[in-house]
């Protein structure tokens, strides 16, 4: 890849109590490529990604998107520490396992929401680009529609529309699809692949392996707090140099 990282951590560690979550994990992500991150559950996949946009404040190493980076390890306290949490935050939209969207507010109302109040966009400006990223993950028409007139993969696509319209550098989604029945999980992944496709810069968290050998340039997988191996994501799935790699890949390509 001969694109320059536009997000780089390194040495990022995570303890909660005793239990050692991330334990020194090191990324590198290039601008306009995905990043799949596979490992066990418990493995720190979802503390990782959250440390990434400062949702989880690592005790220690660097977070850096573009040209803003926040050393956790020597985090001023208070106020200018939240600051310095936040600016970090603005360069990424983070997608969940479930959308968490605003029940009482349409479609749109959601899309418009951060860009308005929060990025002080013209209300107009934000809702032409609404429609537009509503067409993106094909939801086109949808937007005067209510959460809760939604099937769980709309909604989901809303919630990465959603992400999409604060125009972050960077989009992290932890597991977009493991909260969706098995026929729902189509659709939302073709959106992911079509961003992908699109030059998104990517960091997702997930269990479905095949598409992470698709649709990822890279796979990183983690396990016991650490990075265990990455590389080019056929590579890692297909031919998994690290022991650990091979049991975990078995265990979910192969179940039973
Ligand atoms: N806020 C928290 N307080 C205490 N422990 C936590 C907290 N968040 C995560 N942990 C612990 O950190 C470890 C890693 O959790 P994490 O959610 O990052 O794993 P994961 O790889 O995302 O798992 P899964 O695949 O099940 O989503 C687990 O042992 C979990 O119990
Ligand atoms: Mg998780």
């Amino acid at each position: 890849m001969t694109t320059s990282s536009l997000l780089q951590a390194s040495g990022l560690r995570k303890t909660f109590g005793d239990n050692v979550v991330l334990d020194g994990v090191d990324l590198d992500v290039p601008e306009g490529t995905t990043t799949a991150i596979i490992g066990p559950s418990g493995s720190g996949k979802t503390t990782l990604l959250r440390s990434l946009n400062a949702l989880t404040v690592p005790d220690a190493g660097t977070v850096s998107i573009g040209d803003v980076s926040v050393d956790f390890g020597s985090l001023p306290r208070g106020k200018e520490g939240r600051r310095a949490c936040e600016r970090l935050r603005a360069q990424s939209g983070m997608v969940f396992q479930s959308h968490e969207l605003f029940p009482h507010r349409t479609v749109l109302g959601n899309l418009v929401e951060g860009p308005v109040q929060v990025q002080g966009e013209d209300p107009d400006e934000a809702a032409a680009r609404a429609r537009a990223l509503l067409e993106q993950v094909g939801l086109a028409g949808r937007e005067d529609a209510y959460p809760s007139q939604l099937s769980g993969g709309q909604q989901q696509r809303v919630g990465i529309a959603r992400a999409l319209a604060l125009r972050p550098r960077v989009v992290l989604l932890d597991e977009p699809t493991s909260a969706l029945d098995p026929e729902l999980v189509g659709e939302v992944l073709a959106v992911v692949r079509d961003l992908a496709s699109q030059g998104w810069t990517m960091v997702v968290v997930t269990h479905e392996i095949r598409f992470a050998a698709d649709v990822a340039d890279t796979v990183v997988f983690v396990d016991g707090g650490h990075v265990v191996e990455r590389g080019p994501a056929r590579d890692v799935v297909d031919a998994p140099q690290h022991e650990r790699t091979q049991r975990f890949l078995e265990r979910v390509l192969h179940p039973g």
